[in-house]
C-alpha cells in the first residue's frame, strides 16, 4: 500500500500481516487493535478490486511458551494448541477476514525456517562461537550495558542474567551499511516517519551480531537447526520468517507477486525485531524487502499499561458481547492515530457510540427510511427537478470518497472516518433544511419529498459503501435494508443517483445502533 497511491491508481495486490501473537496470553484489547486495523485496510483494499492476502497467526517456540505450559502444567505442544485456539476462535468470533491463520508450530513453516537456515548457514553468514552477554527471559534476547535502564531490562523491569555459552550467530553487523542504505533510498519502508527515525537512530551505534541458537541444554521447545541438532532456532529468527512462509507456500507466481507487496502491521513494542533483523535477515537470504513496516502505538486503559496483575485486561469478545462488534472497531479506529498511543475508556466508547452511531448515523437510517416508508409505502420515486442543497449533498459524499481513499492509503483511519461522519452530518442537515415531513403535507408537493428521500437513499448507500471495510456487519445491514444486491457495496458502484431505479422498494426501518444508556 504505496502512500503515494490515489484513488483509481491502488496497486493490483497487497500483502496484509499482524504480528504472530505469543500464546502466553489470550487476545486482548493491544493484539485485536493490530488485527482490526489489517482486517479494515485488507476489506477497504478487497472492496476496490486489489487482490489481498491477509494473514495472522501465532508464535510458539522459546523460552517464555515453554515456562508458560510448565507453569499450566502442559506440555509445550497442548499448550500452545490451546491457547493458539482461543486465539482462532476469537478472531472468528469478530469476524475477521484472514487469509490463513499461521502456527509457527506448522509443518510448512518448519521447513522453510530451515531451509532458510540452511541456505544463509552456506553462504556464510551463520558461524559458530562463544558469547557471555546479558540475557533477558521476557525479551528473550541479550542486552547491551547501555540499552539497560538502572541495570534492568526496559520494558520487564528484571534485572537480566549473565549467560555464557556456545552458539551460532548471524552476521547481522554485516549488513548495517546496506539497511542505512535502504532506509534512505525508501523513506516509506518504516513508517511513520517517528519510527523511522528511530531505527536510524538505533543503527547510528555499531550493529552486533544476533545470536540465533539456543542449546538444546537449556531450551528444546523450538525449531532444531538443520546444521547442528544440538540447538533450536532463537524464537525471533524463526518467527519472523513466517511472513514469507505464508506466501512461498502459494506457489511460485503468487510468491513472486505478493511478496513485494508486503505490508506488516505491528507496534512500537516489536519496531527492532521488524525494522533491523527482519530486512537484515531478508538481505542475507537473498530476499527482496517488504514493502513498508507500518507501526502504531501502545493503547493504555484508563492510562494504565494493561496487565493481568492490574486486572484492567480488556477482552475483544466482552466488547462485543455488551456493545457489538463494530461499535467496537469503531472506537478503536476513531479514538487513535496511527502511531501514536492512545488511552481505552469505556465511558468515551459509550460517549462516541452514542454520539456518532446512534444519533448521527443510526439516526439518518432510521429517519430516511421511516419518511420513505409514510410517504410512498418504501417505493423510490424518481428524482427530479434538482436544487443547489440537492447538488452540495451530493458533492459532499463525491469528496467523502475522495478523502477516505487518500486517508486509508496514508493509514490514517481516524480521519477517513470522520469524513465519512462529515459527510452523514451533512445529510442530517439536509433532512433539516429541505423539511420532507413539512413539505408532505401537501399533496403538490410529493414529487420534491420523493427526490429529496430519494437523495437520501442514496446518502445511506454511499455511506454504507465508505463504511463498509470499518464498520461491516451494519454497513451489510443498512445494504439490506435498502434491497440492494450483495455485490451493491463494492466500489466504484453506480453513479450518485442511478443506484435505485423508481418503483425500487426499501425496507421500513430497524434500529441499528441503539442508545447505550449508562447508570446515572
Ligand atoms: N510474537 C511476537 C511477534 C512476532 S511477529 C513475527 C510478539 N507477540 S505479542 O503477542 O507480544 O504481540 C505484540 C503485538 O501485539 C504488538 O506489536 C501489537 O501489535 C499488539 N499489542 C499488544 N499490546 C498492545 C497494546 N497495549 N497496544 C497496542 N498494541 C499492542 O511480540
Amino acid at each position: 500500500m504505496p502512500s503515494e497511491t490515489r484513488a483509481g491508481t491502488e496497486p493490483a495486490r497487497i500483502y496484509i500481516t499482524t504480528p504472530l501473537y505469543y500464546v502466553n496470553a489470550e487476545p486482548h484489547l493491544g493484539s485485536a487493535y493490530t488485527i482490526l486495523i489489517c482486517d479494515t485496510i485488507a476489506r477497504f483494499h478487497r472492496q476496490r478490486g486489489v487482490e489481498t492476502f491477509f494473514l495472522t497467526g501465532t508464535d510458539e517456540h522459546g523460552d517464555k511458551i515453554a515456562q508458560a505450559a510448565a507453569a499450566a502444567n502442559e506440555t509445550p505442544k497442548a499448550y500452545a494448541d490451546r491457547i493458539s485456539a482461543a486465539f482462532r476462535s476469537t478472531w472468528e468470533a469478530c469476524g475477521l477476514t484472514y487469509d490463513r491463520f499461521i502456527r509457527t508450530t506448522d509443518a510448512d513453516h518448519v521447513r522453510i525456517v530451515r531451509a532458510i537456515l540452511q541456505q544463509v548457514y552456506d553462504a556464510g553468514d551463520i558461524y559458530f562461537s562463544s558469547y557471555g552477554g546479558l540475557y533477558c527471559t521476557g525479551c528473550e534476547r541479550f542486552y547491551t550495558e547501555k540499552e539497560l535502564v538502572d541495570g534492568k531490562c526496559p520494558d520487564h523491569r528484571t534485572a537480566p542474567e549473565w549467560i555464557e555459552e556456545e552458539n551460532y550467530f548471524f552476521r547481522m553487523g554485516k549488513y548495517q551499511e546496506r539497511l542505512i542504505a535502504a532506509l534512505h533510498a525508501r523513506p516509506e519502508l518504516v513508517r511513520p516517519e517517528r519510527y523511522r527515525n528511530e531505527v536510524l537512530a538505533m543503527l547510528r551505534e555499531p550493529l552486533e551480531d544476533l545470536c540465533i541458537s539456543r542449546p538444546k541444554a537449556r531450551l528444546t521447545w523450538g525449531i532444531e537447526l538443520p546444521f547442528d541438532d544440538r540447538f533450536v532456532t532463537y524464537v525471533w529468527f524463526d518467527a519472523l520468517i513466517n511472513y514469507v512462509t505464508a506466501v512461498r507456500e502459494l506457489g511460485a507466481e503468487r510468491y513472486a507477486q505478493l511478496w513485494p507487496v508486503a505490508n506488516h502491521f505491528i507496534a512500537k513494542d516489536i519496531l527492532k525485531p521488524h525494522a533491523v533483523f527482519w530486512p537484515t535477515m531478508l538481505m542475507a537470504a537473498g530476499l527482496p524487502l517488504y514493502q513498508h513496516l507500518n507501526v502504531h502505538g501502545y493503547w493504555t486503559v484508563n492510562g494504565d499499561k494493561m496487565s493481568k496483575s492490574l486486572g484492567n485486561v480488556v477482552r475483544p469478545l466482552d466488547m462485543k458481547e455488551r456493545y457489538g462488534m463494530d461499535a467496537f472497531r469503531y472506537v478503536l479506529l476513531r479514538e487513535s492515530v496511527f502511531g501514536l498511543d492512545a488511552d481505552f475508556r469505556e465511558e468515551a466508547l459509550v460517549t462516541r457510540i452514542n454520539a456518532d452511531l446512534a444519533n448521527n448515523l443510526g439516526n439518518l437510517v432510521s429517519r430516511t427510511l421511516s419518511m420513505q416508508q409514510r410517504y410512498f409505502a418504501g417505493a423510490v420515486q424518481p428524482r427530479s427537478d434538482p436544487r443547489p442543497e440537492d447538488d452540495a449533498l451530493r458533492a459532499t459524499f463525491e469528496a467523502a470518497g475522495v478523502e477516505v481513499d487518500e486517508q486509508v492509503c496514508a493509514l490514517m483511519l481516524a480521519r477517513a472516518l470522520e469524513a465519512i461522519w462529515r459527510a452523514a452530518d451533512h445529510a442530517n442537515k439536509y433532512i433539516v433544511e429541505t423539511a420532507p415531513f413539512t413539505l408532505a403535507k401537501d399533496a403538490a408537493a410529493l414529487p420534491r419529498v420523493g427526490t429529496i428521500l430519494h437523495n437520501l437513499l442514496e446518502a445511506l448507500r454511499v455511506t454504507a459503501q465508505l463504511a463498509a471495510p470499518f464498520i461491516p456487519e451494519s454497513c451489510e445491514r443498512i445494504r439490506d435494508l435498502l434491497n440492494l444486491p450483495a455485490d451493491a457495496l463494492a466500489l466504484p458502484g453506480p453513479a450518485w443517483g442511478e443506484a435505485f431505479a423508481p418503483g425500487h422498494v426499501v425496507q421500513a426501518p430497524v434500529s441499528l445502533f441503539p442508545r447505550i444508556e449508562t447508570p446515572a
